[in-house]
């Protein structure tokens, strides 16, 4: 029994220990602005296919899905702060096996629109700060730099 846990603690600790050079250890974006977020929610038609806490529409707004996904909450997709940005910059990176057929493409893609050639780093992070909140995702630690002083001269 106790050589049990402790092999599923092993795997555990290698699953998360970021061995792979596609790990997020230590990947943190810098404090974004949420009003700003939320502005770039709309400006980028997020709303075409999303529905979250925050952003109402009209009442005769069309959605391009016919079930648009609602953001946030405990999404089983989004645990961490990396798989947001992710599911925003690299919306095929994970999709769910258990998704409708109609969600992706037929090569397996997301229809999610591609928006990496247009969105700025800024809005980026603005538009992360917007969403962050509204998931439960466990908290991200920030990296840890020395103290670095600037040479002054005399
Ligand atoms: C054309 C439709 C469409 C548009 C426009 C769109 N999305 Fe999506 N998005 C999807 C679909 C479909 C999914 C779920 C499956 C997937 O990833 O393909 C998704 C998933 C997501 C998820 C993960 C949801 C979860 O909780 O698992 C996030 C976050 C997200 N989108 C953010 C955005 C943001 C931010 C924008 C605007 C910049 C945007 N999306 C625009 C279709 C869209």
């Amino acid at each position: 029994m106790r050589i049990k846990s402790l092999v599923i603690i092993i795997v555990l600790v290698l699953l998360t220990s970021g061995c792979s050079p596609n790990s997020s250890r230590g990947f943190s974006l810098p404090q974004g602005n949420p009003q700003l977020g939320a502005e770039n929610f709309e400006k980028y038609r997020c709303t075409d296919c999303h529905t979250v806490a925050g952003i109402t529409v009209n009442e005769d707004h069309t959605y391009l899905l016919v079930r648009p996904v609602p953001l946030g909450g405990s999404s089983g997709r989004i645990t961490t702060y990396g798989e947001l940005v992710t599911s925003i910059i690299n919306p095929s990176h994970k999709i769910t096996r258990r998704q409708p057929i109609s969600m992706t493409t037929e090569n397996g893609e997301s229809r999610m629109r591609n928006i990496n050639d247009i969105l700025t780093v800024t809005e980026l992070v603005d538009l992360v700060a917007f969403l962050q909140p509204k998931y439960k995702v466990e908290p991200y630690r920030t990296s840890e730099y020395r103290l670095y002083e600037l040479r002054t001269t005399e």
